[in-house]
Order: C-alpha cells, then sequence, then structure tokens
C-alpha cells in the first residue's frame, strides 16, 4: 500500500478483471456450491467495537445478494459477537488466530489475505486503522491487511474523541493516499453517550458501498464528476403559517440524484419541501422558496452537470406578512405577486462556472415537443426532458413518458417507472460527459 494511486490503479488491474476466489481451502466447512464460481467474495475483518453486531447484518446482505463472505474476527471484536454467529450467517469457517496450525494447513494467513476481490473492515477501529496504517502485522487481521494485494474498504466506528484525533485523522490520511476506500461514518447518538461523527455507516450503506466496489470503476463512470440536482415544490410564504407551493412528489428529482450517485458521481440535492428519504450517497440540502433554492445552486457550484427537476413556483408574494392573517371584516387580503428568479435560465448563463451540461424538464400539456424545444431556447439549457403531464398517473406518480430534446435532435423514450427514467438520464449523462 505504499503507492500514493489508488488501490484500483496501484493494482493496474479493475476489480471486474481480477481473479476469482480460489478454491476453497481443505477442510473448509462449507457446503460445496453455497458460493458459486462467478460469485463475488469479501474478506470481512470484524474489529473490536460495540458496532461490531452490525457487522452480522453486514454479512446476512451479502450472503443474500450472492457475495461470498469469509470472515476473520479480531480478539477484541470476539468480546462483542461471537464466532459462531458470524460462522452460522457467512456460512463459512471464522479465522482469528495468525499462529494456528489448523488454520494454516487449512490456509495459510498469507494465502487468506490473497483470497478474496475485496477486503472489508467493519468495524473499523481506531487501533485497526493506525495499524494498518503504520504496517504493523502483530495479529491475523492486521497481518492480511499488510499482505493482501486486493482492494481494502474500510467503515470506521469509534468514539468522536478518537475520531477526530490528529493521530486518527493522520492515519486515515495516509490510508486515503494509499487507496483505502472509505464508507462512513455516520454522525449521531453514540454507544458512549456522546454525539458526533463516529458512528459505524448503516449495514445497506456499507453493502452498497461494497457492492460498488466489487463492480469495479467501469460500473462507475461518473466517478470524480459532481452533479446537481433540484427537486421537489418550492414553497412560496404568505404569512407564518401560509403558503403557495404545488403537487411536485420530488420523485422523479430524486431518483435522479439516486441514480447518478450510482454511477459515482458526488451528488448535491437541494430539495423543496417533500417527505421523501435522501437517496444513498446523495448531499441534500432543503430550502423552501426559489430564492433560496437559486442561492443553493450558486453555492453548490462548480458542477459538471445540472439537473434541474424542481417544479419552481414561478411568482412569490411581494410583501410577506409578519403575522398570521386575520379573517376580520375587512376581507380576503389583496395579494400581490412578483416573479421569481428562473434557476434554469440563471445557472445556464453562469459564464465560466456553468455546469458542462445544462438539464432542464418541461411539463407540458399540449403541443409538448414544439414547446419543449423553445423552452430550451429561452433558458439556454442544452437538453429538455418534456413530459406530458396530461398522461394518466404521470404527475405525481409512479411513472413518466419523456421526450428527450437537444438542440439536434428529439428522442422519444417509452413509458417507464421514474426510477428507470432516472436510471437511463444518467448513463445518457455520463455518455455525454465521457
Ligand atoms: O418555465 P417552466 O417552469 O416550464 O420550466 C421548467 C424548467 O425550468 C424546469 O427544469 C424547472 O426546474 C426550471 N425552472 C427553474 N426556475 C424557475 C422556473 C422553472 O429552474 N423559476
Amino acid at each position: 500500500m505504499s503507492s500514493p494511486l489508488p488501490r484500483f490503479c496501484s493494482r493496474g488491474l479493475t476489480l471486474a478483471a481480477m481473479s476469482l476466489y480460489a478454491p476453497l481451502g481443505r477442510g473448509a466447512n462449507r457446503k460445496a456450491g453455497d458460493v458459486s464460481d462467478q460469485a463475488k467474495r469479501v474478506l470481512l475483518i470484524v474489529g473490536g467495537g460495540v458496532a461490531a453486531y452490525k457487522s452480522l447484518e453486514l454479512v446476512r446482505l451479502l450472503r443474500k445478494a450472492g457475495v461470498g463472505v469469509r470472515p476473520i474476527l479480531t480478539k477484541a471484536g470476539a468480546e462483542f459477537v461471537t464466532p459462531l454467529s458470524l460462522s452460522a450467517l457467512s456460512e463459512d469457517k471464522v479465522y482469528s488466530e495468525l499462529f494456528s496450525l489448523t488454520d494454516e494447513a487449512e490456509m495459510g494467513h498469507i494465502e487468506l489475505s490473497r483470497s478474496a476481490d475485496l477486503v472489508v473492515v467493519a468495524p473499523a477501529t481506531a487501533d485497526l486503522i493506525a495499524k494498518c496504517a503504520n504496517g504493523l502485522a502483530g495479529d491475523l487481521a492486521s497481518t492480511t491487511l499488510l499482505a493482501t494485494d486486493k482492494p481494502v474498504l474500510m467503515a470506521p466506528a469509534m468514539n468522536v474523541r478518537m475520531w477526530l484525533q490528529p493521530a486518527t485523522q493522520r492515519n486515515l490520511e495516509t490510508l486515503r493516499k494509499d487507496g483505502v476506500l472509505f464508507v462512513g461514518p455516520d454522525d449521531g447518538a453514540m454507544a458512549c453517550g456522546e454525539f458526533g461523527p463516529g458512528r459505524l455507516a448503516e449495514p445497506p450503506v456499507i453493502f452498497e458501498a461494497i457492492m460498488a466496489a466489487l463492480e469495479g470503476p467501469a460500473a462507475r463512470p461518473l466517478t470524480g464528476r459532481h452533479a446537481l440536482v433540484t427537486a421537489g415544490p418550492t414553497f412560496e410564504p404568505i404569512d407564518p403559517v401560509r403558503g403557495v407551493t404545488n403537487r411536485s412528489s420530488g420523485r422523479q428529482g430524486y431518483a435522479i440524484a439516486g441514480a447518478l450517485a450510482k454511477l459515482g458521481a458526488r451528488v448535491t440535492l437541494i430539495s423543496g419541501p417533500v417527505s421523501l428519504p435522501t437517496p444513498l450517497g446523495v448531499d441534500r440540502v432543503d430550502v423552501e422558496t426559489a430564492r433560496e433554492m437559486l442561492a443553493a445552486c450558486q453555492a453548490a457550484l462548480p458542477a459538471d452537470v445540472g439537473v434541474f427537476v424542481a417544479a419552481v413556483a414561478d411568482w412569490r408574494i411581494d410583501e410577506v406578512f409578519g403575522t398570521k392573517l386575520k379573517k376580520d371584516k375587512s376581507g380576503p387580503p389583496a395579494l400581490t405577486f412578483v416573479e421569481n428568479p428562473d434557476i434554469l435560465a440563471t445557472l445556464s448563463a453562469t459564464g465560466p462556472q456553468r455546469p458542462k451540461l445544462v438539464v432542464g424538464f418541461a411539463a407540458e400539456t399540449d403541443h409538448v415537443e414544439e414547446h419543449a424545444r423553445a423552452k430550451l431556447a429561452r433558458k439556454g439549457c442544452d437538453w429538455i426532458i418534456a413530459n406530458d403531464v396530461t398522461e394518466p398517473g404521470v404527475m405525481g406518480g409512479e411513472e413518466n413518458a419523456v421526450l428527450l430534446i437537444s438542440r439536434d435532435k428529439t428522442e422519444r423514450w417509452t413509458r417507464a417507472a421514474k426510477d428507470s427514467v432516472a436510471h437511463d438520464l444518467a448513463k445518457r449523462i455520463a455518455e455525454s460527459l465521457s
């Protein structure tokens, strides 16, 4: 791990091209055929932290996805989870001892270190991180990490002060430079009663990171790219309790943000008020008004691609009432509207900071292509994704039927689930940026 290049590059191999796991060693207690020859294999090092119990759920998720898991349990890890649980869930033998005659006879520790497509450390304790950063090899886990020629993914978990210690941060920096991949930690309440960064990432998040690492860089063509996505409605206040908004569900924009993240992009999702969970791997910024959305977009620049899906209110109330309007004898209030900034048009004209690719959306009720093409010219964007919102089930529903309109052509996509439209659009974006 002395190379400053990422592990994927330092080995001169993509993960997909890596040799598959060697046949199981003599005496391993796996039932024949448990993991197919084509299946990906993970060597999972379980370190000693309270969060070790989550590694059991991780093993379950991996096995369910057909990934082979061979566990190494550190001495400290065995204080938190039992070898029996790990063995039962992984359907494999659990390795713990560096100097074990039986284990060495079955599979030497060097062979063990090379036996998987990916080495995962979860939880990665401050101690394991320090050992690995400094090339120590005093036990089976650290020896394996030093001896491996496979990519390593760590999911750190420790007390917040241990995490923030300059020593730990130095070690992390060293490992990052060596090409070690990281997932987490999360911010939040800890078993020790403190609060802050250091919580083990949730098993589904670690699972996704493992699957992405196993798929290799070819499956993540947007790695190193920054994508900006707006989604949902805006909310323009009238008074402290009332406002003007619209029926946008945010589903299509959220699906696009998630699809771009899956292809490896760093995604900033600027979201109006919706009740949707943040897609995996996406940084979400919550806003209410159009002007807040514009400011958040500008603050997120530079970006390689901007996808403007939000249903932004064209108008806002000129002067927001400072106190709640009362229903009195003077009758209903007269509301004066002023025009909101056009975020798509503004970001399409941001000069050197303009994203290389700017994608707008158009919801139309008639003459869809003609109106959308006019919008493309008016807003100065590169593509318009147009949809006919009179189609049943499109507005607020699960499906979308769209046209992709660029300056020189129109493509008609067949009606599909919003997730599938998002996936196809993310792929087209990746092609265009490459
Ligand atoms: O003009 P219209 O609202 O039909 O344009 C829709 C496209 O413009 C969408 O991409 C939407 O996100 C964007 N838009 C915007 N700011 C506005 C109005 C629309 O970014 N104020």
